[in-house]
């Protein structure tokens, strides 16, 4: 985005397409989970633009040759719970072997503050870039506490990965957290009364798991 150099949107037609089906209150709870996961795979296969490569030695069926791989073990992904967690698989396609941390938020619906319930984190958190998840940026209080608490634990790269946002959540993340690379598939218009995004999807982590 413009203003927030840190800040990229997605453009891209089948994340539209995806999406479009996913705002919809006729899709069920397991096409919406199974959404989910599709776009955090395109997602993260962008946010993947700029990670270092380590050489290795191959050999094909015809001679050796020096390759590229990721560094799977430098990579660990952290859900925000509850809706966070629909999407650590679709980074985990990408990175079978990373570690999973949990951080546990739930917004308080009157004050819209969000409450920390819940941390544990993989060992050596501080030495990888770590992929915080949440479908939802709303006033964006949650995704700020949850970069605080990381950043707390000695974490020093940060991916965050939100599927649809508002724009007051993008400026807040990206003004008190700058130097955290924030990938939104979609931007909404704004945020209602209650703090729920428009046009949006309805609850996440409700649309997920079939509560209300
Ligand atoms: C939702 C969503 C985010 C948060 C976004 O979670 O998954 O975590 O709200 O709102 P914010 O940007 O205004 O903080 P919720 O608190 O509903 O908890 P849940 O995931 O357990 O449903
Ligand atoms: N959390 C959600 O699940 N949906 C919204 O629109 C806002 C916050």
């Amino acid at each position: 985005m413009k203003q927030y150099p840190n800040v990229f949107v997605f453009d891209h037609p089948l994340i539209k397409h995806k999406v479009s089906i996913l705002r919809d209150k006729n899709t069920g709870m397991k096409e919406f989970r199974e959404l989910i996961e599709e776009i955090t795979t395109v997602m993260t296969y962008e946010s993947m633009k700029d990670m270092e490569l380590v050489p290795v030695e191959v050999e094909t069926p015809l001679e050796k040759t020096v390759q590229y791989r990721v560094r799977e073990e430098s990579v660990a992904i952290v859900p925000i719970l509850r809706a966070g967690l629909g999407m650590v698989n679709g980074v985990h396609r990408a990175f079978p072997t990373a570690r999973v941390g949990h951080i546990g938020m739930y917004r308080n619906e009157e004050t819209l503050e969000p409450c920390e319930y819940y941390c544990k984190l993989p060992e050596g958190i501080e030495e990888k870039t770590v992929f915080l998840l949440d479908p939802m940026l709303a006033t964006g209080g949650s995704a700020c506490d949850a970069l605080s608490a990381l950043k707390k634990r000695g974490v020093k790269r940060i991916k965050f990965m939100a599927i649809i946002a508002a724009p007051a959540g993008i400026e807040r993340v990206a003004t008190e957290h700058p130097d955290v690379a924030v990938y939104v598939s979609t931007l909404d218009r704004c945020l209602n009364e209650h703090g729920y995004i428009l046009p949006g999807l309805g609850d996440a982590g409700d649309r997920l798991y079939g509560t209300k």
